[in-house]
């Protein structure tokens, strides 16, 4: 599994945390920025991760800003893209059981460091629950995307 990560400067810190947990894991990773606290507007970082994640070249991607809120809303703009904001670590395993999300987002501003690496590690090692409903309601939030329905 490859990961595209991405923050903003309120994200900055915890992506440390971030970038630690996958290590840990073993997980093929790129960093896509931002590289300081200097500002930068999140929808920028959230576009390009989210692209990546969209066009099949990363399978997930992990964005942080302040609260997380500000990177779901923009990514999900990108067709193809389920960002979930998952302050905890039960929404980030139904996040990938139920919702097949293909991004993550949390907050810096909220979150310590080894709640958001558990928080991580269980996001990247729960499979889709596929197959039944759940798929059945992902592929529905496709044909509202795609404007079908
Ligand atoms: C930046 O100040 C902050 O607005 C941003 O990181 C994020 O929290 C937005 O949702």
């Amino acid at each position: 599994m490859k990961v595209a990560v991405g923050c903003d400067h309120a994200g900055f810190v915890l992506k440390e945390a971030v970038l630690g947990a996958l290590d840990e894991m073993k997980i093929e990773h790129k960093d896509f920025g931002c590289f300081s606290a200097e500002p930068v507007d999140y929808p920028d970082i959230a576009g390009q991760v989210g692209r990546e994640v969209a066009s099949g070249e990363y399978e997930r991607g992990i964005l942080m800003c302040g609260t997380g809120i500000g990177m779901s809303i923009a990514a999900n703009k990108v067709k193809g893209v389920r960002a979930a904001h998952c302050p905890d670590v039960l929404s980030a395993r139904l996040s990938r059981a139920h919702n097949n999300a293909n991004v993550l987002t949390m907050g810096g501003r909220i979150l310590g460091p080894e709640l958001a690496a558990a928080i991580v590690k269980e996001w990247i090692r729960t499979e889709f629950d596929s197959g039944g409903r759940h798929s059945r309601r992902v592929n529905k939030v496709a044909q509202l995307e795609s404007g079908e329905v």
